[in-house]
């Protein structure tokens, strides 16, 4: 959703805006601007549509400066338009910012500001311009202290000011910022991706906190105690490299093929073949507290739901203990039973999800134990949590998760492993489970080697409007992400169930125009999961069979087969998923699909 960058220093702010814009463009946006200080005067440039448009539109325009900040927009209040699209600025230009969140109560601030004030736009963001001019007397930090008083709602913002044009000053409140520390320059963003080519090192504001940045330094407050208050610098160690496209044409296809790779970096160091076992040590529970855990709930959504549900039947199989599934959206506003020996996961890409976020919150306030398996360093899940794991996944760019799902599968497997280790698990079936892990990233790549047949049969099947995924037991979530992705990156219907679950209803819809993707690969449910397309051929669907190598029993099933290699079941869905992935990327780009960016979709969902 909408982004957010900002610098101060000695160079041309505007290439380093646009270069920053650019960056933000996986989060999903629709217009984007730029406001720059030159010599007491602000000057600023929006543009709907992409960036490109933006950088053609600056062209010629009094922009030279080095102090500046800019805004990618998603449109929430008021339509996708160049009025809307921030910065804003208030009457006279005075005051110029750029927001994230919503200001629940705008309307009630604009109505107490009065017909002096003309807003040229329907945004929620404007009206804070128009507040801290009404509030500013000389001092910008001040100002912006004051009117934020008045502001209910989520912010993260960025102001600067015709008056004060050495600095910007930014706040949070609930939508993340994050300041860049580099020699004698700082630069403001929404989430570190933007940051990478210019720093490392970053200073991550909590919420009711407020900076005010000038090329001499960063000063911090809190807003509440009125004070300044010191904060950390964190080193964050993504490599610039990977939040590049490096010679693919799409992030997702070359974040598809980073798995192999970024898996091996989730678990390195996590496990002991030894013990049979994993040793996660952000958990911060001690073995007799981990012993009296007796329920497990995870809480995410979209993709990361998937891959708990993977969690779920681990944490069942291997430690015993009862596990759930939790959409944020709905356990934030259920009545969760919640107690201290319930452990809660907040799963979640971004580490920013609105929703998992006040889940965690709400699942802490009912006094549960609350852990993050997140991907993003320094999120704002990842710092709400009581412990938890990164997922090492690095930059994950195209708004459909595929390496953070896997890597977050993983995590979850290790640490159901090391419950499991303290509840009856064995010293051989953990040593079995980790040398099985350990050979999945190879498996991975020979699937990755089938990508050129699996796009034949994309074409084959780019035809049909609409398709079912079907599985079982750990294949089941694996249905689910399939479908989830073909539907989100080709725009294709598609649904997937519990095959044993068909007859209660979707047998209704299977006919010739209706193909089915059945992941069939040899567990426990294998037999009964033929038995299931036996139905299926029987009503005349196209079926695409997922396989393992050597099984020549499904070839009589399917009209397509997608073989791949065989691991423990526990550890299928991490390669299962992959064809799945592979399958949906080549419909999308078939059909001309705007494969990174999807419409409608963010990668960061900030917002309710
Ligand atoms: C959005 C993204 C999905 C993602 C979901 C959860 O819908 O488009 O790719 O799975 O949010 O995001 P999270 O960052 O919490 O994993």
């Amino acid at each position: 959703m909408c982004g957010i960058i900002g610098y101060v220093g000695k160079k041309e702010a505007l290439p380093i805006l646009l270069q920053g814009l650019r960056r933000l463009e996986y989060r999903g946006y629709d217009s984007a601007g730029v406001a720059i200080a030159n010599k007491g005067k602000i000057c600023r440039v929006k543009s709907v549509g992409r960036i490109d448009k933006l950088t053609e539109k600056t062209k010629g325009k009094n922009l030279a400066g080095s102090l500046g900040i800019a805004h990618t927009r998603w449109a929430t209040h008021g339509g996708v338009t160049e009025a809307n699209a921030h910065p804003h600025t208030s009457c006279g230009d005075k005051i110029t910012l750029v927001h994230n969140g919503i200001i629940e109560n705008y309307q009630e601030i604009k109505e107490k500001l009065g017909a002096k004030h003309k807003f040229v736009s329907d945004t929620d963001s404007e009206v804070v311009a128009h507040l801290i001019e009404s509030c500013y007397d000389g001092d910008l930090r001040a100002a912006v202290e004051k009117a934020l008083a008045d502001v209910r709602g989520t912010y993260g913002i960025a102001v600067m000011s015709n008056d004060e044009p050495d600095k910007i000053i930014i706040a949070r409140l609930g939508s993340p910022i994050v300041i860049g520390m580099g020699q004698d320059e700082y630069f403001v963003a929404s989430d570190p991706t933007p940051l990478l080519p210019h720093t490392k090192e970053m200073v991550f504001l909590d919420d009711g906190e407020l900076a005010e940045i000038t090329d001499k330094g960063v000063k911090t407050y809190s807003l509440e105690k009125q004070k300044a208050v010191k904060k950390e610098v964190e080193t964050i160690d993504w490599d610039e490299a990977k939040a590049q496209k490096q010679g693919h044409p799409h992030f997702m296809l070359k974040e598809i093929s980073e798995q192999p790779h970024v898996l091996q970096d989730a678990i390195r160091g996590r496990y002991d073949v030894e013990e049979g076992t994993a040793h996660l040590g952000g958990l911060n529970l001690t073995e007799e507290q981990m012993r009296k855990v007796n329920r497990v709930v995870f809480i995410a959504c979209g993709t990361a739901s998937y891959a708990a549900m993977i969690g779920k039947y681990a944490f069942e199989r291997l430690a015993g203990i009862s596990t759930e599934v939790d959409v944020s959206s709905e356990f934030r506003y259920r009545d969760p039973v919640v107690d201290k020996n319930t452990l809660v996961f907040a799963v979640s890409q971004s580490g920013e999800t609105l929703d998992t976020l006040a889940a965690l919150r709400e699942a802490k306030r009912r006094g549960a134990q609350v852990r993050g398996i997140v991907n993003s360093i320094g999120s704002t899940i990842a710092r709400e949590t009581d412990g938890g794991t990164y997922i090492h996944a690095g930059p994950e760019l195209a708004v459909a998760s595929t390496k953070a799902y896997t890597n977050m599968t993983a995590i979850m497997l290790l640490y159901a492993l090391q419950f499991g280790r303290l509840r009856g698990v064995s010293l051989g079936t953990g040593k079995k489970l980790i040398k099985a892990l350990l050979e999945i990233p190879a498996k991975i790549e020979s699937v990755l080697e089938q990508s050129d047949e699996i796009k034949k049969l994309a074409k084959k099947y780019s035809k049909y409007e609409a398709f079912l995924y079907l599985g079982r037991g750990v294949n089941f979530p694996v249905a689910l992400e399939g479908s989830h992705k073909l539907k989100e990156i080709s725009y294709i219907h598609s649904e997937a169930y519990p095959a044993g679950e068909m007859k209660h209803g979707v047998n209704a819809l299977l006919s010739e125009d209706f193909p089915v993707f059945a992941i069939a690969t040899k567990n426990q449910l294998y037999e009964k999961m033929l038995s299931n397309i036996e139905e299926v051929k029987a009503r005349k669907s196209k079926i695409i069979i997922l396989a393992n190598e050597g099984d020549d029993k499904v070839a009589n099933l399917a009209n397509d087969v997608i073989y791949i290699p065989e691991t423990m079941e526990l550890l299928e869905p991490l390669l299962n998923t992959i064809p799945l992935q592979i399958f949906a990327y080549h419909m999308a780009v078939l059909l001309g699909r705007d494969v990174d960016r999807p419409r409608n979709l963010a990668k960061s969902v900030t917002v309710e």
